[in-house]
Parts: C-alpha cells; sequence; structure tokens
C-alpha cells in the first residue's frame, strides 16, 4: 500500500520530516512516495529569501497531481506555518483537488499532517487544524500521532509535535536543525497512519 507524502519545504525542516515519516511508512511496510507540490513563488523572490537549493528541501522531486492522492491508501501533509496556517502553495494544491471531492474519491483514506514554525508557539497546531477542513470534506480520516510516543511527554528540551501531527521548531532565524526527538516523532506518525489504513483495508 502506499502512503503519499506530499510536502512544501522552503528551508528543508518540512523536507527532513517528511522524510523520517518515509522510514515509519516502510517500518509498517508500506511504500512511501513523496511528493512536493508546485511552486508559486518567483526564482527571484525565493532567492531573495534565502531558500535552500532545491535538492536540500526536496523541490526537484516531482509535483504531486491528484491522481496520485487516488492511488495512495493513506497521505500525509506537510507544511511550514505562515501566519499560523499552512501555506499558500499547499492550499493552492489542495484547491485543485475539488474534481476528487465532487467523486468522493478519497473518502475513507487515512490522513495526517506535518508542520514546522521558527517559533514555540507561533501556529504549529493552528497549521494542523487547518489542514482537517479539507481532510474531512473529502471524507478522509484523520490519524493522529500515538500520544503514547514517549518523545511527546517531558518539557525539558525544545520538542516540536504533538497527537495533531509532526513538528519542529525552525528557530528563529531558521537556523535549529530537526532532532532526533522529532523524528521519532514523525516515523511514529508515519508507521500509525499507514498501519491505520492497511487495517481499514486499503490497498492501493
Ligand atoms: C510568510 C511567512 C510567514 C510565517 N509565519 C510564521 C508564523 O506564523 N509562525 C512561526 O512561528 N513561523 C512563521 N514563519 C516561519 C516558517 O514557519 C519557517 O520558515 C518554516 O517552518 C521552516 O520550514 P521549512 O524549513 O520546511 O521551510 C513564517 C515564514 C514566512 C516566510
Amino acid at each position: 500500500m502506499k502512503t503519499l507524502i506530499i510536502f512544501y519545504s522552503v528551508y528543508g525542516h518540512i523536507y527532513a520530516l517528511a522524510q523520517a515519516a518515509a522510514e515509519g511508512v516502510m517500518i509498517a511496510g508500506g511504500e512511501p512516495v513523496l511528493r512536493t507540490v508546485p511552486e508559486i513563488l518567483s526564482p527571484e523572490v525565493l532567492q531573495k529569501i534565502g531558500a535552500l537549493p532545491a535538492a536540500a528541501r526536496g523541490a526537484d522531486l516531482p509535483t504531486a497531481t491528484p491522481e496520485d492522492m487516488v492511488e495512495a491508501g493513506a497521505i500525509l501533509f506537510g507544511s511550514p506555518t505562515r501566519f499560523g496556517g499552512m501555506c499558500a502553495q499547499m492550499r493552492a494544491f489542495l484547491d485543485s483537488t475539488g474534481s476528487l471531492w465532487a467523486k468522493s474519491a478519497l473518502a475513507g483514506k487515512v490522513a495526517g499532517t506535518i508542520a514546522s514554525s521558527n517559533t514555540q508557539h507561533g501556529g504549529q497546531e493552528a497549521t494542523h487544524f487547518s489542514f482537517h477542513t479539507y481532510i474531512l470534506h473529502h471524507g478522509m480520516l484523520i490519524a493522529p500521532v500515538p500520544f503514547s510516543t514517549p518523545e511527546l511527554h517531558g518539557s525539558d528540551v525544545v520538542c516540536g509535535g504533538s497527537p495533531y501531527g509532526s513538528g519542529t521548531i525552525a528557530g528563529d532565524n531558521g537556523s535549529r536543525e530537526i532532532s532526533e526527538a522529532e523524528k521519532e516523532i514523525a516515523r511514529r506518525q508515519g508507521k500509525f497512519l499507514t498501519e491505520v489504513a492497511k487495517k481499514l483495508g486499503q490497498t492501493v
């Protein structure tokens, strides 16, 4: 069964979490398929904001098509926080899925979300929730990160992620790299999402 991981990343944090989630998908015996979404910023703007080279942020991967979603049993969406919600690139992609909605083509698939923000309370949870209307309107089921994940507990170290989805805190200037604990949360998320989809009888 395929687990599609659709993400957008400028500085590599979401890409790194998407890769960790892909490891979890494989642990569950699934086939991870990583796809990015079409860019809407010009190369000049990307250069001005200091975007990483394409290969370092997954922008060299194929862009997702709505059909890719039909061909997966589970779907993980990953987006950096933009003013407390998902990025416009992801929203534009999701806005292109109306024909799937009209056919209930995604109903019954299992979905989860990955988020990242510069600051600890800059809207990571709100970013997860900004996906939920899309997921629910499509009839998909939201899989949490199991709260039994040890890395979700404790408050001694800075750590992104919650039962709403995996995540990382990029730091005020975006220079913080994702921690092993944050990667493990994403791994668990990819594994659990895939296991749930399989249990529900998803086969594609
Ligand atoms: C236009 C814009 C809006 C942003 N809004 C927020 C925000 O609301 N809260 C926050 O903590 N970080 C915010 N950030 C920081 C991004 O969330 C951060 O760069 C991103 O999580 C890093 O992920 P990436 O490395 O995958 O691109 C914003 C960045 C940009 C460019």
